[in-house]
């Protein structure tokens, strides 16, 4: 598989820009995903989650990308583009079957203003045009009732519920699914 490319110029809408993620912002991306709630909702969660689970994600998220598999991006506020707001993937990219799945995470500063929507806005429609994507998969928890406001603001369609889907703090738990394919986004 060749290596994914990033996205050139860069995705954004004006408000948000997703660019590639620098060394440099080790700290800020450290401080937002060690977030609870985005702990709480992440399908691998690290406990506890530390500086070193975030220094190697910088080289886990090359080797993704390389492989052609994932394309792991900074969600940062397009004006000042040295903050950062969360972060965002599109993963499990098979051009075999022309599908993939994306994901988000945002810093709790950045909550509520309609950022994770424009960026799953963004991603969507480079994976559907740029990747030729022709069908977008996101998971999340029954519980996460933002992130499944944002799939269905964006068109993605609620397909159902993947049983006892993962293991989750000593039990496992249950995963929505929703899709989004060529035509819907909104
Ligand atoms: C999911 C997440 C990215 C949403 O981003 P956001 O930009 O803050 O989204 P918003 O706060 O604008 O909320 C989106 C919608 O959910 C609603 N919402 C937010 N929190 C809610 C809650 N606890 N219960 C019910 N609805 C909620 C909002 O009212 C909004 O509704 P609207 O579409 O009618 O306006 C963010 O909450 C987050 O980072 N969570 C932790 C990580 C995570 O869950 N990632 C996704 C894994 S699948």
């Amino acid at each position: 598989m060749s290596a994914l490319p990033f996205p050139e110029p860069p995705l954004t809408d004006g408000t948000v820009l997703l660019r590639a993620w620098h060394e440099a912002d080790e700290a800020q991306r450290h401080a937002g995903f060690a977030d609870p709630l985005c702990q709480q909702f992440s399908w691998s969660p690290a406990t506890p989650f530390t500086e070193e689970h975030t220094r190697a994600a910088f080289a886990q998220d090359e080797e993704g990308r390389l492989a052609g598999e994932s394309l792991n991006l900074a969600v940062t506020d397009a004006t000042h583009t040295g903050v950062i707001w969360g972060g965002t993937s599109i993963y499990d990219v098979d051009p075999r079957s022309a599908s993939a799945s994306v994901g988000y995470w945002l810093a709790p500063q950045a909550r509520g203003r309609g950022i994770a929507t424009r960026t799953l806005r963004l991603l969507s429609a480079w994976a559907l045009g740029q990747l030729a994507v022709e069908r977008l998969t996101l998971t999340c928890a029954p519980d996460n009732a933002a992130s499944q406001r944002v799939a269905l603001r964006c068109g993605f369609v609620r397909e159902g519920v993947l049983r006892s889907h993962l293991p989750f703090q000593g039990a496992r738990r249950d995963t929505m699914i929703f899709s989004l394919l060529p035509g819907e986004l909104r």
